[in-house]
């Protein structure tokens, strides 16, 4: 079995160890115009010796925002400044995937294009909260706002939306992209049985109308491998998760378990699993092992599971255990710029400081350091 720091192949990509950063947005890009420059680039050159760098989440569009100061992908002043990070990042001998976001309904009115509601795949509320800053600085957290719902026409504007980010990506010189299918955000919302109840061939209620509800997942997927080729897109899923408001469906397994077969057949770069439930309650909650084990043969390519930054031992065991090949490190990541070389040398594991997850500038963010 594998050790977390033997190196993988990736498809065509080599990675010289299984230590990943997972997706972590910090809401540090310049308003306006959510556009990412030095400090970023400074940041993900500073990850550089992680086997992987997943960037922050960043919007396909502007419609696709829900929170102040994340990073979008769309416009040539983005692609600019995420220029400098991939350079940097290049220079200093790393390699970084961008994760592309629509947040969907997460979101409020006051992140949407002419204060317009957010979309989703049907008109109900999130009763998750998103974060709010108003213009003396100080930060809110709101409840999300009332959506509407894309109208059928409007579909092949989405994933038209998500190929132009993806070019945009392709431009600023990222070595992949992960599309964000995880944590309920637009993707997730129309692939959940409980929420999309779309009458047309984009949802659906039951097992019938799983393939219509992973319509949108695959065109957007198969949008960006015309851009990539598939060995340079990754998919992440949170299987069984619940978060901002999507309760469980019946049908629920049966999708994932869909989902991993059509994304095998793609032969993508990776399939990114999170399990909202570990550490507390690992493999114990609705995302079980038996479930993890079904997807990963379905998928039959490069498992990425994620979860483990308070449980180290853990992501080692579940290398060993067969689940997956690589981990992606969240928390950890956030406070060891240097975290493989720390499990290489045993050095002891720095504590995140989570008052400076989000905003503003450099303080928990750049002056982490390293061993
Ligand atoms: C500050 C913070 C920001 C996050 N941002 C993202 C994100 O942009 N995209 C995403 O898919 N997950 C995001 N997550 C979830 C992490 O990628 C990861 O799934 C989670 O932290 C669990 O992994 P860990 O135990 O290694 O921290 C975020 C988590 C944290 C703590």
């Amino acid at each position: 079995m594998p050790a977390l720091l033997d190196p993988i192949t990736l498809r065509d990509l080599d990675c010289p160890n299984r230590v990943f950063m997972a997706p972590l947005t910090r809401q540090r890009a310049k308003a306006p115009g959510d556009i990412p420059g030095e400090l970023q680039a400074e940041h993900y050159a500073q990850r550089a010796s992680f086997g992987l760098l997943i960037s922050e989440a960043t919007q396909i569009s502007p419609e696709g925002k829900g929170y102040p100061n994340t990073p979008g992908i769309y416009s040539d002043e983005q692609v600019a400044g995420w220029k400098l990070v991939t350079d940097r990042v290049h220079a200093a001998g790393g390699r970084i995937y961008l994760q592309l976001w629509h947040v969907g309904r997460v979101s409020h009115v006051a992140h949407q294009p002419d204060g317009q509601p957010p979309v989703s795949c049907v008109a109900v509320k999130s009763k998750g909260y998103v974060s709010m800053r108003h213009p003396d600085g100080r930060r809110e957290r709101v409840e999300a706002s009332m959506p509407r719902a894309l109208e059928t026409h409007e579909m092949p504007r989405v994933v038209a939306d998500y190929a132009h980010a993806a070019a945009c990506a392709k431009a600023a010189g990222f070595d992949g992209v992960e599309v964000h299918a995880a944590n309920s955000y637009l993707i997730n919302q129309f692939l959940s049985g409980s929420l999309n109840t779309r009458t047309d061939a984009w949802g659906g209620v039951g097992f019938d109308a799983i393939e219509n509800r992973m319509r949108l997942l695959l065109e957007v997927v198969d949008a960006n491998t015309a851009v990539f080729g598939p060995s340079r897109v990754g998919v992440r899923l949170s299987p069984m998760g619940s978060a901002n408001d999507l309760p469980a469906a019946p049908d629920d397994e049966e999708c994932m378990r869909r989902v991993a077969e059509e994304l095998g057949k793609r032969r993508l770069s990776y399939l990114h699993l999170f399990n909202h439930y570990w550490p507390k309650d690992r493999w114990n909650g609705p995302f079980t092992e038996r479930l993890c084990r079904e997807m990963k043969e379905r998928f039959a390519g490069p498992i990425v599971l994620n979860g483990y930054s308070a449980e180290v031992a853990a992501a080692q065991a579940d290398l060993d255990a067969g689940l997956g090949d690589c981990i992606a490190f969240g928390k950890l990541a956030i406070s060891n710029p240097d975290l493989p070389e720390r499990f290489e040398t045993g050095a002891p594991l720095a504590p995140w400081d989570d008052t400076t997850f989000y905003g503003d500038d450099a303080r928990g963010y750049n002056d982490y350091a390293r061993a």
